[in-house]
């Protein structure tokens, strides 16, 4: 690991150096080709035979595909920057809190969404999430039939996060139709039009909450932020990545999920009879799947990384979905073990941007599959399931846009 050797197409490697450049498969998250499928077989050739590999595309990358060095540069944020942004190729001028910062304003912009994102936040939520999924089933129930990601998936992180913020129903509408906007063109002038509307968005939201303070995150938020003065246009961007990611990534892993049960109807009967099985499941299923299959940094000064120099100022994707596929740490890494233990996946990253809305997703998660196991036993696929393929969301997005089921 010590040798610094530059494999770049136009540079010598040297002897004994991992295949980059022209002889390896470029991972470009915009290839219309980026089927899951497809994604999974080019980790594994990456994987083995190009660990780190060059992409030339959306203004060049470097691509790590194994766990210990996707684990190793997620945990070294020093040399591993995030104020490159969350997409490539960028989207927008504006950074986004916490995600394109870094330390000391990250962990500022970490405690103001704490009280939001803590595991006793989440603890304090499960109340409402159980009503809310009652209440999703209760709707459907009676038909014999249902459509899982319509009437699940993404209507429950929605209901959730927007009563956390305090707000009506007819917002969750709007926050649902600006991600649908956003996922559609999450590149060019489009994508920064909806981020421009969003921001006004918000900005509203605050100055309605400033006249009018409640319980909530949203007026607890601007009154953490009396103190540290972030302006409502950083506040404003931080709301809409936190949304964003507060419900579309749960939709993902939670359409996952169900997609795996319905298609496994014969697991149902050994989940619900210890249920405690049910939380271990759910991390198999985010390792297998994972949602958001990778994440962008910039080197902040020369760096080797399985003997390939990566000079300062490159981009480097951190691909999360090969790593939970990486043979050297899962056994098995193909086949879904729903008891695997341990299970250190990445779904949720590592290091200091390791996702915060953890205890809310994995809440979300399990009551959602507790409930749908012990009231529709047995459910499984009837008709045409619909995948994000290839993956979306700016080629970083795996889940199920539709999953008709009966039971
Ligand atoms: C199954 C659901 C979810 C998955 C798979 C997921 C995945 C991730 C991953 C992989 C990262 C790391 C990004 C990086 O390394 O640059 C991340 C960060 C983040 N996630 Fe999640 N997430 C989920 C749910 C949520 C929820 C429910 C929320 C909010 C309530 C949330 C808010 C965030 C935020 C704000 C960040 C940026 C953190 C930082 O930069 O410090 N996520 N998420």
């Amino acid at each position: 690991m010590t040798d610094v050797q530059d494999t770049r197409p136009g540079h010598d490697p040297g002897p004994g150096t991992p295949a980059t450049g022209a002889q390896c498969p470029v991972f470009d998250p915009h290839s219309p080709d980026l089927t899951p499928e497809r994604a999974y077989e080019l980790y594994e050739e990456l994987r083995s035979s190009c660990p780190v590999s060059r992409g030339e595309q959306h203004g060049g990358y470097w691509a790590l595909s194994r766990y210990d060095d996707v684990r190793a540069a997620a945990m070294d944020h020093a040399r591993f920057s995030s104020t490159g942004g969350v997409y490539v190729p960028a989207v927008s001028e504006h950074r986004f809190p916490p995600i394109d910062y870094d330390p000391p304003q990250h962990g500022a912009f970490r405690k103001l969404i704490a009280p939001l994102t803590s595991a006793a936040a989440a603890k304090r939520m499960e109340p409402a999430i159980q009503a809310t999924v009652d209440a999703l089933v209760d709707g459907f129930i009676g038909a014999g039939r249902a459509e899982l990601v319509e009437q699940m998936a993404i209507p429950l992180p929605l209901d959730v996060i927007t009563q956390l913020y305090g707000l009506g129903p007819q917002h969750a509408e709007d926050i649902r139709g600006y991600s649908l906007e956003f996922l559609e063109n999450s590149s060019g002038e489009a994508g920064q039009a909806v981020i421009r509307r969003v921001r006004d968005y918000w900005i509203e939201v605050f100055t309605e909450r400033r006249a009018n303070p409640g319980d909530d995150f949203i007026s607890q938020l601007l009154q953490m932020n009396a103190e540290l003065q972030v302006t409502d246009h950083e506040l404003a961007n931080m709301m809409f990545i936190l949304t964003y990611a507060g419900h579309d990534s749960t939709a993902l892993g939670l359409s996952n999920a169900l997609l795996y049960l319905a298609e496994h109807p014969e697991t149902h009967a050994r989940l619900l009879e210890d249920e405690s099985g049910i939380p271990v499941a759910i991390d198999e299923i985010l390792r297998f799947h994972a949602p958001l299959h990778w994440f962008p940094r910039v080197a902040t000064e020369d760096v080797t990384i399985a003997d390939q120099l990566v000079r300062a100022g490159e981009r480097v994707m951190l691909l999360f979905g090969s790593a939970n596929r990486d043979a050297a740490v899962f056994p098995d890494p193909d086949v879904v073990v729903l008891d695997r233990k341990p299970n250190r996946h990445l779904a949720f990253g590592a290091g200091i941007h390791s996702c915060p809305g953890m205890p809310l997703a994995k809440a979300e998660m399990r009551i959602a599959l507790t409930t749908v196991l012990r009231r529709i036993p047995g459910f499984h696929v009837d008709g045409e399931v619909e995948r994000t393929s290839p993956l979306e969301g700016g080629g970083r997005h795996l889940g199920v846009r539709r999953l008709p089921v009966t039971w």
